[in-house]
């Protein structure tokens, strides 16, 4: 028998209520949450989707986390780093054809020289990213792991506006079974909290479909991005890798983790409203429609990629990535298409930072 489902009008939902949402099976019930989220989307942030080239600037990494194809234990991945000057071309490019704000994306590393680099290209990016319809150059976004205060202030005065850490899942002890000892739920937390007393606008995201996570922990996760006041949400289901500890454990079929996946997209749209969620790729390698449908759930953020094609297919974090064959030239149409497709805006040459951060500033 189909349950109700709650009243999806509303604008405080109860962890049950969340659970009832992410439950639904039935195609007219998961037609019902995503009407309702994209109603949501439209009154509060409008029909605009923003656009961040994604440089995935080196694969090195000192973690060793249980799911992850670059984890430092993978010898099969060649590894690389991109030199400031690819970076710093990458980015202009990223201007001219009118992102408006980039990714960058590393393995993590806290060794002075990788920090020193960063910050003298985040300089230079700032610098030589200006344009009349861009003066203050690219928006900037971090995505580079578990680094000091020191390292985030240094980042952020740097010109990096925002910052991207995944607390991957909010269950501590689903934290503890998919990462080694050495990595701390509560160190990740507090990483999360300096970054918002610093100033970022700060992101983070969960993998759903992980194996013995239930709906009861998602939930959790949608009412911790709340309670941390979170700005922008990067999420996608699991996609095991044969090359990880992770990589053969039962994690429920393909179809169910993208159901999953769109549904939490929809359920934190309608309870977080104007933050900016991200159509992440792994819901594209589960659906080739994938990205166009989490536009359509409550979802306004895309990152073409931008890595070239060579270091690219070394950072595969999961299998069949999409796009690893494809020119950063075709990606952007596809991208573009599948934004028209679902009847909304390409916007260009803007930063798009997410109301949630400008409304409170
Ligand atoms: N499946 C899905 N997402 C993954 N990530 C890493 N490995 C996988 C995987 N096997 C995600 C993590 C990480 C982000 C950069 O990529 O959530 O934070």
């Amino acid at each position: 028998m189909t349950k109700p489902l709650p009243d999806l009008s509303q604008t405080a939902f109860t962890h049950q209520e969340i659970v009832q949402i992410l439950s639904v099976t039935e195609p007219d019930q998961i037609e019902s949450v995503r009407a309702a989220a994209e109603e949501v989307l439209l009154k509060e942030c409008g029909d605009a989707v923003y656009m961040r080239g994604l440089i995935e600037a080196s694969n090195v990494c000192r973690c060793d986390c249980h799911y992850c194809g670059i984890r430092k234990s993978n010898a099969s991945v060649q590894r690389y780093t991109l030199g400031a000057e690819d970076i710093v071309a990458l980015a202009q490019h990223a201007a001219d054809v009118g992102y408006g704000s980039i990714v960058i994306q590393t393995g993590e590393r806290q060794n002075k020289s990788f920090i020193d680099d960063l910050e003298k290209t985040i300089l230079r990016i700032k610098q030589e990213t200006r344009r009349d319809f861009l003066p203050q150059g690219l928006g900037i976004t971090l995505c580079v792991g578990e680094q000091t205060e020191e390292t985030y202030r240094r980042l952020f005065e740097a010109g990096a506006h925002r910052y991207l850490l995944r607390i991957e899942t909010t269950n501590p002890s689903l934290f503890a079974r998919i990462h080694p000892t050495d990595q701390i739920f509560e160190t990740r937390v507090s990483c999360l909290l300096a970054l918002k007393s610093i100033g970022y606008q700060v992101g983070t995201g969960v993998m759903i479909g992980l194996p013995g996570q239930t709906t009861d922990d998602l939930a959790n996760d949608i009412l911790f991005f709340q309670k941390l006041d979170i700005d922008m949400i990067g999420m996608g289901p699991f996609v095991p890798h044969p090359d990880t500890p992770l990589g053969n454990v039962p994690c429920g079929h393909g179809a169910e983790r993208l159901r999953l996946g769109l549904l939490m997209i929809a359920a934190t749209r309608l309870v977080l409203r104007d933050v900016n969620i991200a159509a992440t790729t792994a819901l594209q390698t589960l659906d080739p429609k994938g990205r166009e449908k989490a536009f359509r759930f409550g979802a306004n953020v895309v990152m073409p990629l931008m890595t070239p094609e060579g270091p690219r297919e070394n950072y595969q974090l999961y299998p069949g990535k999409p796009f690893l064959n494809e020119s950063a030239e075709s990606c952007r149409i596809e991208l573009a298409a599948s934004i028209t497709a679902a009847g909304r805006k390409l916007s260009l040459n803007a930063w798009g930072d997410p109301l949630h951060a400008t409304r409170k500033s």
